[in-house]
């Protein structure tokens, strides 16, 4: 059977009653426990919540970002082993409001990828264009340039180290979704990106689109051959939305 991933970037929002809502809705919803693979990203002050409401189920969880030191005098900053300790599996790297907001270059990206795979987690990294640069053509250009900096950590063997996302910028949060034949081509130009340097990796490699996944456009876009699941973001605040969504992926 496929495998399909369906992952929720709350983001910056919520508080613990808002993650047992959330966390016992999708425990409570009946959904197949592992197709889709549904994973949590909280706020970190909210991990130890889903992890308590989840342990025991097939609900996996992860953190929004890491720093790539292993510990040390970096305030506000979060460590691989730290997401461990909390019983993450997964680490978003590279959001591109990481990228934006925070300025995270794609050697930061790099050093990210490097950190999480070292503590043991998996990271799901994040690529895509702006509004800018689709208009002005630019988007192979510039998954192209995201990619050269992933392609050194994607595996050696037949089983990928790590999850990409495309998540077309003009799409986040815009309500204005990639149509699943443009998500469709990106994710085949990734995929072929990849394939250059193993075939066998491409072929497991797992591609998220994220960028206005809704309950109604979810299955239009999961039928894609390239597209193999969702990281949601605005849609995942709603449990009756993001269960939808989860059900598309069944
Ligand atoms: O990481 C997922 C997020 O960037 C997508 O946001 O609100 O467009 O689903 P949204």
């Amino acid at each position: 059977m496929r495998q399909i991933m369906v992952a929720a970037n709350w983001k910056m929002n919520g508080l613990s009653a808002d993650a047992v809502h959330l966390t016992r809705a999708i425990l409570d919803a009946g959904l197949d426990p592992t197709h889709p693979e549904v994973v949590i990203f909280p706020p970190y002050t909210l991990l130890h919540v889903v992890a308590q409401e989840a342990k025991a189920s097939a609900l996996r969880w992860g953190g929004q970002n890491l720093f790539w030191e292993p510990s040390g005098a970096f305030t506000g900053e979060i460590s691989g082993a730290m997401l461990r300790d909390l019983g993450c599996r997964y680490v978003l790297v590279g959001h591109s409001e990481r990228r934006q907001i925070f300025a995270e270059t794609d050697a930061d990206v790099a050093r990210k990828l490097s950190a999480a795979q070292a503590a043991g987690l998996i990271p799901i990294v994040c690529v895509g264009e702006s509004e800018g640069e689709r208009l002005a053509g630019e988007t192979e250009a510039v998954l192209q340039r995201q990619i050269t900096h992933i392609l050194p950590y994607v595996g050696t063997g037949a089983q990928p180290n790590l999850v990409i996302a495309y998540e077309p910028i003009w799409a986040i949060g815009t309500g204005q979704t990639a149509s699943p034949e443009q998500a469709q081509e990106v994710h085949a130009f990734i995929r072929g990106l990849v394939a250059g340097q193993s075939e066998a990796l491409a072929k497991r490699l797992m591609i998220l689109y994220g960028g206005s996944v809704k309950g109604n456009n979810a299955a239009s876009l999961f039928a894609k051959a390239d597209i193999d699941g969702g990281l949601i973001g605005g849609a995942s605040l709603q449990a009756g939305e993001f269960l939808q969504i989860c059900r598309a992926a069944e």
